[in-house]
């Protein structure tokens, strides 16, 4: 079959690397793409917001599937747009896609269909913002509504900073601080049956030892050795499947990438975020570890014949990715240096490493690599355990050089430990 992706991050590229180790699929396009997956894909210059010309393009390929990788096109109707041109889309529809695009809205599903969550307010006066704060108390979580490329949290003790992001918001949901690891699960559904694939754990703050700002995300790990076995069952029953119940009850079906992002707390397990996409950079070590061939388990998801659809099958081996950001990421990145070394990563020395680009371009001499980015890259690699996983990870991020770069060097440490006295 010939698939289109749409969208250009690692997330982005890791979809369309597994897509081009599947057999069904015969020809594989991408837009807008970026460098790295160029050598998997046909890219297109087609403006991924731009719904009709999604479905254009979709159609002059003859495409079966259509993938939609981000949020943004998501909640702006791009696969509904796909789907009025006649064509299957893997992502939900723009009414759907709400359940990332607005938390308000996340939250009043949550609570028709008696998801567990934090206790909160949403709020749009400074009166009301100060009586929300007051009511919590610190540390204070403070939420933009809408969408915010994964800047629109808060998390402070810091009351003044709490107030002042909360009046920058406009609309603004104002949460119960949840302690506890964090887990993220992915499942796949058509809007009724879900397939919910492994957990993984991704590392948000910038630096070492959770220090530093918010950001996209710095790295990721697979499975989780210290969660309970029993996590995914109880995610299903208590978290996802009422989530897509409740969604189709009110007539507007989520088909597509359901992501629970998950608190895992002394009184059990509460959903911090959901979002309507795979999410980056957990994506990454996920499908580095499914073993059954992706393009006929979202075309299946997106034709709603998942519950034809035989079990996942999965690797036993470990996934560590490690994301490389550009000098001065999460502020306002540098970009436009030459990466060296991408090419050594494949090295007889570093088995099973591999990377997938996110913001990067081809220079204009068509073979240098130019940062074009914050996240600049994700070194991902596979091993038996996490500790073999994630020394291939480090061995292949020494050996790329990007003037300025940063990344963190404990992806994946205190879970090794852990599984290693296991
Ligand atoms: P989100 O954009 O909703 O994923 O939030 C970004 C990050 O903020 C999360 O991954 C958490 O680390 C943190 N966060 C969000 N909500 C809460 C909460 N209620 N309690 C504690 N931390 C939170
Ligand atoms: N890993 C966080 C996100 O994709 O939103």
């Amino acid at each position: 079959m010939k698939v289109l992706v749409i969208g250009g991050g690692a997330r982005e590229h890791a979809l369309c690397r597994s897509l081009s180790l599947d057999p069904d699929v015969t020809a594989l396009h991408c837009a807008p793409g970026n460098a790295g997956i160029a050598e998997v894909a046909e890219l297109h210059p087609v403006d991924a917001m731009d719904g009709a010309a999604v479905a254009r393009l979709a159609t002059e390929l003859e495409a079966r599937l259509v993938v939609v990788g981000p949020e943004a096109p998501l909640v702006a109707g791009v696969a509904d747009a796909v789907r009025d041109a006649g064509i299957a889309c893997f992502g939900p529809s723009a009414e759907a896609a709400r359940l990332e695009g607005s938390k308000a809205f996340a939250k009043d599903v949550m609570a028709a269909a008696s998801v567990p969550t934090g206790r909160s307010y949403v709020c749009t006066t400074p009166e009301e913002i100060d009586k929300a704060l007051d009511a919590f108390g610190a540390p204070f979580v403070v939420k933009d509504d809408g969408l915010a490329a994964g800047k629109g949290v808060v998390v402070t003790d810091d009351l003044a900073a709490a107030r002042e992001h909360a009046l920058a918001c406009g609309r603004v949901v104002i949460e119960e601080f949840l302690d506890g690891p964090e887990v993220s699960l992915f499942a796949i559904t058509d809007g009724r049956t879900v397939l919910p694939l492994r957990p993984a754990q991704d590392f948000k703050r910038a630096l070492d030892g959770d220090a530093g700002p918010n950001t996209g995300g710095m790295g990721a790990y697979s499975p989780l050795p210290w969660a309970d076995p029993k996590l995914v069952d109880e995610v299903m029953e208590t978290v996802l499947q009422p989530t897509v119940d409740e969604l189709r009850r009110r007539g507007t079906p989520f088909s597509g990438l359901l992501y629970a992002g998950l608190a895992i707390t002394g009184r059990g397990v509460r959903v911090i975020e959901f979002n309507a996409r795979f999410g980056d950079p957990e994506t990454q070590v996920v499908l580095a570890r499914l073993r059954t061939p992706l393009a006929g388990v979202l075309l299946a998801a997106a034709e709603g014949r998942l519950a034809d659809q035989p079990s996942l099958v999965w690797h036993d081996d470990a996934a560590v990715t490690v994301v490389v950001a550009s000098h001065n990421y999460p502020g306002t990145p540098r970009t436009g240096d030459p990466i060296e070394g991408l090419a050594d990563v494949v090295a007889q020395d570093a088995p099973d490493a591999y990377v997938l680009h996110a913001g990067t371009r081809l220079a204009d001499d068509g073979s240098t690599v130019l940062s074009a980015g914050g996240r600049v890259l994700s070194v991902t690699a596979t091993g038996k355990d996490l500790a073999q996983a994630r020394e291939r990870a480090y061995a292949a991020v020494d050996r790329i050089r990007l003037d300025g770069s940063q990344h963190r060097t404990d992806i994946a440490r205190k879970a090794a430990e852990a599984e290693a006295e296991a």
